[in-house]
């Protein structure tokens, strides 16, 4: 009875969400497709009148040699840039706070994230705490951005998160370890580049979790009760997309055309989530990463196929949608059929990327804490299709763990 009746409560609040969504524009960047685009993007920024830029990224991008040609291209048009390779995984308030000072340090007038999810995301944070002014602290939440942010480039060096075209970033405290999202139409970035020939090097790891995080952001967006026309064709798309590319890269890293395909598949599924929000994947997979450090993907692709087991009565025919965009239709089959066999098929895609089924650190001893905190975040911020409650929580999250 208490639960119906904060159900009840939560559904009026993704309401009031959905109403927020169509009368509080979402802004899309503009956006460079193809192989050489992140150097289309570079002169980009020259020719929006911009002198010096604060270069954000990872250690590894770095070594790996990925900002070469954007370094040659931005010096060819008298771009000057700060590089701050300070991001980890899962940025924390710290390497944001590093970042922002070397940008005031240095005077740069705009920001160029270069990287996957975690520089990107610690890039928007730099970009609204330069003109806002504000600690992390106050500005995390929904819509606690006043000001404009610094003009802000992305270029994704992975095919997954979608940041370059969402309204989110997701960062980390740093003693707590909880992920806390900022989130604000301001944090869009201005102009990003979908280039796959920054991609071709990346590990098979990497490449499953990262791919397993768009298509996870694809169906929870397809799922969700606040799901609009707009969003479901780009949920729709993407899914399409995914799933014929993700094996492919999954067999040959060097293709490029697939490479390609995954970057554009991965912004279609941002384009799709920023609006129609996420789900309990996302909760429970944000959850790992706090307690646990898991790489984003990989938390979700685990999560994915016990949460649509558990939804799939209340959603079968948008499983069986997902299912027909997948290219899994054989024969007339029906709804029911068609949901079982999307879950089916996610399954054995996980187990040809070596994905496990259960997550080795979730300790049975942290389940009614994680739950808590899952549940916590769904309810306030997704409309998922079917609630859970504490016990059902724990209860799937048992069948997560190792022991069971
Ligand atoms: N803002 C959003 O809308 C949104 C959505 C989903 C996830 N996220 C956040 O994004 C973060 C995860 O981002 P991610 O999954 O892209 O991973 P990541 O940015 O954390 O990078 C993971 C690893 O991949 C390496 N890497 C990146 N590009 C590479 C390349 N081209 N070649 C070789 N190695 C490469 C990085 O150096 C790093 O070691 C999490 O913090 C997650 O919470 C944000
Ligand atoms: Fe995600």
């Amino acid at each position: 009875m208490l639960f119906s009746l904060k159900v009840k409560g939560y559904k009026a609040l993704m309401y009031v969400f959905k109403i927020l969504g169509k009368v509080i524009p979402t802004p899309k960047p503009t956006l460079f497709t193809g192989s050489g685009s992140s150097l289309e993007l570079c002169s980009a920024i020259a020719q929006m009148g911009t002198r010096k830029i604060l270069l954000v990224t990872d250690a590894i991008i770095v070594k790996l040699g990925l900002l070469n040609d954007i370094k040659k291209t931005l010096d060819k048009n008298g771009v000057e840039y700060v590089i701050y390779d300070g991001i980890e995984p899962d940025p924390t308030y710290d390497q944001i706070e590093a970042g922002h000072a070397l940008l005031k340090q240095n005077g740069c007038e705009a920001i160029l994230a270069v990287g996957g999810g975690s520089p990107i995301d610690a890039a928007k944070v730099i970009s609204t705490i330069a003109t806002n002014e504000k600690s992390i602290d106050k500005l995390a939440g929904w819509f606690k951005v006043r000001k404009p942010c610094l003009p802000l480039y992305v270029i994704p060096t992975t095919a997954g998160t979608g940041s370059e075209v969402t309204v989110a970033a997701v960062v980390s405290d740093p003693i707590t370890h909880k992920k806390t999202p900022v989130i604000d139409p301001k944090l869009v970035p201005l102009m990003a580049a979908l280039d796959g020939s920054l991609m071709t090097g990346i590990p098979a790891s990497i490449t499953a979790a990262t791919g397993m995080d768009a298509l996870t952001h694809a169906i929870e967006a397809f799922i969700a009760v606040n799901a609009t026309n707009e969003t479901d064709r780009y949920a729709l798309a993407a899914t399409r997309i995914i799933m014929e590319n993700l094996p492919k890269v999954m067999d040959n890293g060097k293709d490029l055309d697939a490479r390609q395909n995954m970057a554009i598949a991965s912004c279609y599924a941002g384009l799709a989530f920023t609006k129609a929000g996420l789900g309990y994947v996302h909760a429970f997979s944000h959850n790992f990463g706090a307690y646990y450090h898991t790489p984003h993907g990989l938390g979700n692709a685990i999560v994915l196929p016990y949460i649509l087991e558990y939804s799939k009565e209340t959603v079968t025919d948008r499983l069986a949608q997902l299912a027909k965009a997948s290219g899994l239709q054989e024969n007339n089959q029906s709804d029911p059929q068609l949901a079982e066999k999307l879950i089916v098929h996610i399954r054995s895609m996980l187990k040809a990327f070596n994905i496990p089924e259960q997550l080795e650190a979730l300790k049975k001893e942290d389940i009614p804490a994680i739950a808590k905190a899952a549940l916590k975040e769904a309810h306030f911020n997704y409309s998922v299709p079917k609630y859970m409650n504490q016990a059902d929580c724990e209860k799937l999250l048992y069948k997560m763990t190792m022991t069971t």
